[in-house]
């Protein structure tokens, strides 16, 4: 037997000035996006903001349903969105803020399993690392790959 570790590096910013300018737009982009949440259930709201290889930026928010299955999350919004108008274009950077009741989360909100799966989907279907930032009110985390934030990722029905 052998016991194995498993590392995750990231960046953690206390403030958004400390970010590059392409990723401060970013981050401006997913606070923005959160404007389009319909959570009357939940009352949170989650704004993504996915930047493209060709430079666009793609938004998604949190769709809620009565039938709460039949909603979706908005890293999820955006990814499908930008899959299904730029299917040819590079998913490089998601940005993600969470806000509780209105209130921007401090430590920030972290995309759900089901949504881990997609970015790995998307991460391998383009062979790019998809970048994530996670939006908080004193922090911000920015990882530079599916895999840091999604170990043993499953991404083959072949051994
Ligand atoms: N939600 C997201 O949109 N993204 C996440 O990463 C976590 C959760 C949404 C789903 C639901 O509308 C609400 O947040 C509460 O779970």
């Amino acid at each position: 037997m052998a016991e194995k570790r498993i590392n995750v590096t990231y960046q953690e910013y206390s403030s958004v000035e400390e970010m590059t300018p392409e990723d401060q737009a970013l981050v401006a982009a997913a606070l923005e996006a959160q404007k389009g949440s319909y959570s009357p259930y939940s009352d949170f709201q989650v704004g993504a903001a996915l930047q493209l290889a060709n430079g666009v930026i793609v938004k998604g928010a949190n769709q809620e349903n009565i039938a709460y299955p039949s909603g979706l999350c908005a890293e999820r919004v955006a990814m499908f969105w930008a899959g299904a108008n730029y299917p040819d274009v590079p998913m490089e950077t998601l940005a993600i803020a969470g806000s509780d009741h209105g209130v921007l989360c401090e430590s920030p909100a972290s995309p759900c399993g089901s949504c881990r799966q997609v970015m790995a989907e998307y991460q391998k279907k383009y062979n790019h690392p998809l970048k994530i930032i996670l939006v908080g009110s004193k922090r911000i985390r920015k990882f530079s790959c599916v895999e840091d934030l999604l170990p043993f990722i499953f991404d083959s029905l072949t051994i």
